[in-house]
């Protein structure tokens, strides 16, 4: 169920448009879609899915070698590395709260969580399969996989569209409610410092939350430019625009550097920053933000300020119980 409890409404003045800013908490559960509803039997399918790094040519990578899901649900690299140490040009996103984004990867061309999980696995340079009917046979090859898609999806039923289905089921369950930030929501006005008061104040009266907006502050449905103005120093230094973002998809020039909107929820554990990786500290990527973003010179105290803020969106992460994958006895993969 889809709760959003908007429990404080603020006015904010952003040029001459007035933008009202709810401050939502976290919901503890994700909506799913009509033709995948959550069922215990497919996320403990998706969950062993995701660990299990046979789904990956080499043996040796799976979904959680880049999104951890014992740290902040990414790698902490600026670029991940697939099989065989192959690196690609853009960061890990953290999965924690991925069930809440409106379309999935930085440029957005997933438009669910089952989409996404659908495409590592036969990308060359993430986990290597020659083909998804290839990873079916795997499966299907590996004893304890049959039962565990029956009890999920009835007889017979190992396929992609199962497997990317659990796997999806899984990620619903990656939550990470009752920050500090959403205590405070919920009314309890000392679970955030002065100092992280005035951080989230500064937010949004200098306007980031026009774009991080909505419970996980990832502004629901919305891609936006990045950067939006041009700064020779931050552009010789972080090579932003090297990579065009939604464009890279649809080849169309009204859609360069159009990125989507990430999330802020957890934002202090899954450093470094931005698509490309390129920055290594959250008081940079403030700095940044308000440069390029909004043409503002954030002064100290507010970069201080805001990453105080945004350090109270650390949420708690549930504790889970990790799978027992099924065992080969005798064989190996390659
Ligand atoms: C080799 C590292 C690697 C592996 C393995 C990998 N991913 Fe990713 N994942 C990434 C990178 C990098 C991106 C961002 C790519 C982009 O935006 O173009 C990403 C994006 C995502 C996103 C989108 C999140 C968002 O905020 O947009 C989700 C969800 C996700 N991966 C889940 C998975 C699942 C599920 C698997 C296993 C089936 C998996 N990943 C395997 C590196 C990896
Ligand atoms: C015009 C829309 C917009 C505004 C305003 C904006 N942001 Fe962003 N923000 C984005 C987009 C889009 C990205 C992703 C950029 C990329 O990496 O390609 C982003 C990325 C970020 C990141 C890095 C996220 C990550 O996972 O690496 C942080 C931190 C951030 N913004 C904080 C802020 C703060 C703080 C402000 C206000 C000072 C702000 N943003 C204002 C759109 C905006």
């Amino acid at each position: 169920m889809f709760k959003i409890r908007a429990l404080v409404t603020a006015l904010t003045l952003i040029g001459s448009i007035s933008v009202a800013t709810a401050w939502e908490t976290l919901p503890t559960s994700a909506p799913a879609p009509a033709d995948n509803p959550t069922t215990e039997e497919k996320i403990e399918l998706g969950k062993m899915l995701y660990h299990d790094p046979r789904l990956s040519s080499t043996g040796t990578v799976s979904c959680a070698s880049c999104h951890n899901t014992m740290l902040g649900g990414e790698d902490n690299r600026p670029n991940s590395m697939g099989v065989n140490g192959q690196t690609g040009g853009r960061s890990a996103p953290t999965v924690w709260n991925s069930a809440f984004n409106a379309v999935q990867f930085w440029d957005g061309r997933a438009a669910s969580l089952e989409a996404q999980a659908a495409g590592p696995v036969t990308n060359p340079i993430e986990m290597g399969m020659k083909s998804w009917d290839e990873v079916v046979a795997r499966l299907k090859s590996i004893d304890g996989y049959a039962k565990a898609f029956e009890l999920a999806f009835g007889k017979d039923s190992i396929s992609k569209d199962n497997a990317t289905k659990a796997i999806a089921a899984y990620e619903r369950t990656l939550i990470t409610p009752h920050s500090p930030y959403d205590k405070y929501v919920a009314g309890d006005k000392s679970a955030l410092t002065e100092q992280q008061v005035r951080g989230m104040n500064s937010a949004q009266e200098l306007g980031c939350t026009s774009c991080h907006s909505g419970p996980a502050f990832n502004g629901p449905g919305m891609f936006q430019p990045f950067p939006m103005h041009s700064n020779p120093y931050f552009a010789a230094k972080y090579h932003f625009k090297n990579d065009k973002g939604l464009a890279e998809v649809t080849k169309k020039a009204e859609d360069e550097h159009l990125w989507k909107v990430p999330t802020l929820r957890n934002i202090a554990l899954t450093a470094p920053y931005f698509h490309n990786g390129s920055v290594k500290t959250l008081d940079e990527a403030v700095l940044i933000m308000g440069k390029l973003q909004l043409d503002k010179d954030l002064t100290k105290e507010q970069v201080a300020d805001i990453v105080a803020f945004l350090n109270s969106l650390t949420g708690e992460f549930p504790k889970q119980k990790m799978p027992v994958l099924p065992a080969t006895p005798g064989t190996t993969f390659n």
